[in-house]
């Protein structure tokens, strides 16, 4: 599949997550073979009033490549002028607009999946973002504002239209929320009804769900984001799976050794105080299946490096041989 002039290695696409999908995660996530990260959105109006902390989130390091940088914004205006900020100062390859989160703050105003209530406004700001930008320009959208209001088949041909490189459509409305079961069936007519590359998400849970998106859909590639949590190896077996390669889960200690690591990313990338914050909600997605409750408990009541570290070694020595 390319988007734009970045042909991708695979089909495998991790998702933006908020508060998860940063540098030390897309990092790990590409070791594990994904072959375009997200980072997580970004709001327009924080790069355009030059808020220190949001213009930080868009630095991009030499080894984060492929990079998509999500924006999320009410107005053309405030878009454009993000992605033109993006377009000369960022080093991302892609710049994804968000028009399919459903969470009150971002609706209040009046972006994310607010946006999907009107196409030909969709159409507007693409347009608008695509001629003022040298980057390829992708939208990440749902299926409509409700289950009686499915409007994704115009919404993606608006954004065809409007010129941009990819599409990535997640199967539930914006009042689903996270309710109920992705619907493939609206995923595979809106692929059908336009020729831009289309991604498909919502689910996607194992190598068996993988499979069948694609086929049943004919996406050019599948997106992947809370399965992936603390679970890389996910990515790397669908990968492995859809290149005919070997498929193994990891061991205790592989589980243990990686969340570690991805600590010691964090720690570099955020400081320590943030990485064990971040890794509060890490831990027990990178050991589920293991008897580590008490392991979670103690976890609460680090606030040192030395500690957490002491904290690792005595979980390895435990598992050492499982
Ligand atoms: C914690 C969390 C944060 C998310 N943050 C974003 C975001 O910043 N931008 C976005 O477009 N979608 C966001 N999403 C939605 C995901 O990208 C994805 O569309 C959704 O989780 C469905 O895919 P999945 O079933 O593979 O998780 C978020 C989802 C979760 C659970």
């Amino acid at each position: 599949m390319k988007i734009g002039k970045y042909e991708l290695k695979n089909k495998v696409i991790i998702a933006p997550l908020a508060g998860y999908t940063n540098y030390s995660y897309r990092k790990i996530m590409r070791e594990f073979g994904a072959s375009l990260c997200y980072t997580e959105m970004i709001s327009a109006k924080g790069i355009n009033f030059k808020n220190k902390k949001t213009l930080d989130m868009t630095k991009v390091k030499e080894d984060d490549h492929l990079v998509s940088m999500q924006l999320f914004g009410g107005t053309k205006e405030d878009l454009v002028k993000a992605a033109i900020y993006l377009d000369k100062y960022s080093d991302c390859d892609i710049i994804d607009l968000n028009m399919g989160c459903p969470v009150k703050k971002v609706l209040k105003a009046k972006s994310g999946s607010y946006l999907l209530k009107s196409p030909e406004n969709i159409y507007e700001i693409v347009k608008g973002v695509v001629e003022s930008v040298s980057k390829p320009v992708t939208v990440k959208i749902r299926l409509g504002i409700t289950k009686n209001t499915i409007n994704v088949i115009e919404v993606a041909k608006q954004i065809e239209k409007a010129g941009a490189a990819a599409i990535c459509i997640h199967g539930r409305t914006q009042s689903d929320l996270y309710k109920g079961k992705a619907n493939y069936d609206y995923i595979k007519l809106a692929k059908e009804s336009i020729k831009m590359p289309v991604i498909a998400n919502g689910d996607i849970k194992t190598i068996e769900d993988a499979e069948y998106v694609l086929e049943y859909t004919k996406c050019d590639a599948i997106m992947i984001g809370r399965s992936s949590i603390g679970n890389p190896w996910l990515i790397q077996n669908i990968v492995n799976h859809f290149e005919g390669k070997e498929v193994k889960e990891p061991t205790a200690i592989e589980r243990i050794q990686m969340v570690q690591r991805h600590y010691e990313l964090l720690k570099a990338e955020l400081g320590t105080k943030l990485a064990i914050l971040n890794l509060r909600s890490l831990f027990s997605r990178y050991l589920k299946g293991l008897d580590v409750k008490e392991y979670k408990i103690r976890l609460m009541g680090i606030t040192e490096d030395k500690k957490m570290l002491e904290f690792f070694k005595e979980m390895e020595e435990k598992y050492e041989n499982s």
